[in-house]
């Protein structure tokens, strides 16, 4: 199938004044960080409950429907960011896949000149059934989320009995071509530490990027611990115990230290941000699914976008200030121990998207 373009789009109704409009000056704060990446989450809601994610059954409390942005509002945004040098989404959750007609949004993000790419990060329960329709839509990568090859303890891990399902949208994402396609495990010891071979294997049959990532201690149920954490080290040498890692370093910008192997097949990431954090080039922004902007995984402020949206701000008054927040984001990780003292409510995962 051929590769659907972006950028080169029919000129929407709903495109507005940005289209064509010169670029603004790019989104770089006070330490010379440059916003390329949005993150959005679609929703906060998940039909999975995993332990390092979500808070625990009956303590969840969701979003009501209406606080959530629209669709309209979400490509309006993402319309304002671009034109501020964002070339990059990620659509998150939550699992974005409940949002009912996603590809519908999906279509319209690929439409807006100078986005280079829209990516999804999925729980995959819905992916066979709408792979074909993200793909028709332009999604390019999908990234799937899978701690376990083991049945009972995806289960356990996950809340869900759903192993045979997540490994059916994998297929069907790979059918239909949406690239990249990449697992993401994140491993926790005590659970699935002991599996990071046979993931490794899982995913260099099927030629997929995996990627490992460290336990953050933005679990709903706060019972992270630095224990639980598996270092990128320690995956390491777990890896290294089977195959010659080759190493590929880790672009600008990006979260990954990725690592290949001597046959060429598949590719491992490790993702640090616990032991060997890559705060200082971090070009990611985050929008939360009703509209609050986060300039950091660990910011503690969030910048309402929505109520000034809704109360019929410009795209300039908008712009403004986002970069006016932007400014001011933290330096990230490294700050986690003084952070955790005064942050008293940590964000769960599932609000903001990973
Ligand atoms: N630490 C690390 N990764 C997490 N994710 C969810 N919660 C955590 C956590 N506490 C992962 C999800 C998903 C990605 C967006 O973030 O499994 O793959
Ligand atoms: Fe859902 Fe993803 Fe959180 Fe698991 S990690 S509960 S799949 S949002």
């Amino acid at each position: 199938m051929e590769t659907p373009t972006l950028g080169g789009g029919d000129a929407r109704s709903t495109s507005g004044p940005l289209v064509g409009a010169a670029l603004r000056a790019p989104l770089v704060d006070r330490r010379g960080r440059v916003a390329r990446k949005v993150r959005i989450s679609l929703t906060d809601r998940c039909n999975f409950a995993c332990l390092f994610c979500m808070p625990s059954k009956g303590k969840v409390h969701w979003l009501p429907r209406q606080e959530l942005l629209s669709f309209d509002e979400v490509e309006r945004l993402t319309r304002v960011l671009v034109s501020m040098g964002v070339r990059k989404v990620r659509l998150t959750g939550g699992e974005p896949l409940l949002r009912p007609k996603v590809e519908e949004l999906v279509g319209r993000l690929t439409r807006i000149p100078g986005l280079e790419e829209v990516d999804m990060t999925t729980n995959a329960w819905f992916l066979a059934e709408k792979a074909s329709a993200l793909r028709a839509a332009g999604l390019h990568g999908v990234t799937v989320s899978l701690h376990s090859l083991r049945r009972d303890r995806f289960h356990q891990i996950a809340g869900m009995d759903a192993l045979p399902r997540v490994l059916e949208g994998i297929e069907a994402a790979r059918r239909e071509g949406l690239t990249p396609l990449k697992v993401n495990s994140v491993a926790i010891r005590g659970y699935n530490e002991d599996e990071v071979l046979d993931l490794v294997e899982f995913a260099r049959e099927r030629d997929i990027a995996l990627r490992f990532i460290e336990f953050m201690p933005l679990d709903g149920r706060g019972t992270w611990d630095p224990e639980k954490v598996v270092s990128g080290h320690d995956l390491r040498a777990r890896i290294g115990s089977r195959y010659e890692l080759l190493p590929r370093g880790r672009g600008d910008g990006e979260t990954a230290q990725r690592w290949g192997f001597e046959d060429g097949k598949g590719e491992v990431g490790l993702i640090t941000p616990i032991t060997e954090p890559f705060c200082d080039d971090c070009d990611r922004i985050r929008l939360t699914a009703d509209g609050q902007f986060l300039t950091c995984l660990f910011d503690r402020a969030l910048h309402d976008l929505r109520a000034p949206l809704r109360a019929g701000a410009t795209d300039e008054e908008l712009a403004e200030t986002v970069r006016a927040c932007y400014d001011r984001k933290p330096p990230g990780v490294q700050y986690l121990g003084d952070l955790r003292k005064t942050w008293v409510k940590p964000r769960a995962m599932h609000a903001i998207g990973g």
